[in-house]
């Protein structure tokens, strides 16, 4: 069922053009979204004032990917929270909320206890879930499937693609149902959201210059992410691919936090991975690489075509296609996964099963 490939990780990455572009069409046709299998009307939509994002590892950096496009294209409150940390502390939830509950499995025992705090406090729950009749999904008030279909490797890769769709798509309709944005830019992201599986295909093409670069980084002992916004997000996602495969410690940082304590961290030789797409924060990202190249730090660049300059401070610089910003992370976490899974092939790994991790969490 491997379909010819070593790995189901590898099937799943390579899978991901397609469940991408079947969870963007469950919802989008044209020109619209509409979200009446979801049950959730325009009217809802204008409804709400805040927005709890709430799930556990990949799932949660979704969430911050999305915290992020919603306060760009809306006047919504967003907060993303832990579920585990969530569910024990005494937060007061606002009147008139919405908690968005993502989940592969649909089974985390701390999502779901979350959720169920939700209800009882009488806020509506919608739940982004790729397994059918899961309890989260079974429980939630609405349910947004993510088409990724069974998901084997216990490194989330298909889910997550489809999880960061879903909530662009969600996005954009609260701001389109609350008058938030114009019809040019609506109609813009509609056309950028459909051109990301071709790009995802073009990224996968590429990937023996990934495989190259990993075999030169197998075997170090430590690893650093570093990203400002979405690219923030996406480093913190990276960092846990490479880390839950390969073994290899690893710590994601936003760029500017680095001043903060981080940065004695960095010594002659240790690796840098950073993100850099957000052309608002291109500069700023790129004085924290010159200040950790500086202190002997080797540099991986990961950026989009156009952004030349990368190589006068990235020892390896890696593009994805250009794409609008607030899409970025479905583009740029690919390389990412690629580089974690070809860690962890050469490293003799285990890729599909990591020691001590379960596909998934259903004890807290
Ligand atoms: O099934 P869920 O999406 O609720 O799972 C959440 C996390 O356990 C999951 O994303 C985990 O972090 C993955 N192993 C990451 O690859």
């Amino acid at each position: 069922e491997k379909s010819g490939y070593e790995h189901f990780m590898l099937k799943e990455i390579h899978e991901q053009p397609k469940v991408i572009k079947d969870t963007i069409n469950s919802v989008l046709t044209d020109e619209n979204i509409s979200f009446e299998s979801v049950g959730l009307s325009d009217e809802d939509m204008k409804n709400i004032q805040q927005v709890y994002i709430v799930a556990c590892g990949s799932a949660y950096h979704v969430g911050m990917v999305a915290q992020y496009v919603i306060e760009e294209l809306t006047s919504l409150s967003v907060r993303v929270e832990l579920a585990s940390e969530f569910r024990y502390r005494q937060m007061k939830l606002a009147k008139n909320s919405l908690a968005i509950i993502i989940s592969q499995s649909g089974e985390t025992a701390d999502s779901l206890a979350a959720l169920r705090l939700c209800k009882d406090k009488g806020v509506r729950t919608l739940g982004i879930v790729n397994v059918v009749g899961s309890s989260i999904a079974r429980e939630a008030d609405n349910v947004f499937y993510t088409l990724a279909g069974p998901e084997i490797s216990v490194a989330t890769t298909k889910a997550y693609s489809c999880q960061l769709v879903a909530a662009y798509l969600l996005a954009m309709q609260f701001a389109k149902a609350r008058g938030e944005i114009s019809d040019e830019r609506f109609a813009q992201l509609v056309e950028e959201i459909n051109t990301i599986p071709e790009k995802i295909e073009k990224i996968l093409e590429d990937k023996e210059r990934l495989q190259w670069f990993a075999s030169k980084v197998v075997n170090i002992k430590d690893a650093f992410f570093i990203g400002r916004g979405i690219d923030y997000a996406v480093g913190m996602e990276g960092s846990l691919k490479l880390k839950e495969i390969s073994y290899i410690h690893s710590e994601a940082y936003a760029a500017g936090e680095l001043k903060h304590g981080p940065i004695s961290l960095i010594e002659d030789g240790t690796v840098v991975f950073s993100v850099v797409t957000q052309s608002a924060l291109y500069e700023k990202t790129i004085s924290n690489m010159v200040e950790v190249k500086s202190r002997g730090a080797k540099l991986f660049g990961l950026t989009t075509y156009g952004n030349y300059a990368m190589e006068d401070v990235a020892d390896f610089t890696v593009y994805t296609p250009r794409i609008d910003n607030l899409f970025a992370a479905s583009l740029s976490v690919v390389p990412l996964q690629l580089l974690s899974y070809y860690v962890s092939v050469g490293k003799g790994y285990d890729v599909d099963k990591p020691r001590n991790l379960a596909k998934s969490v259903t004890v807290e």
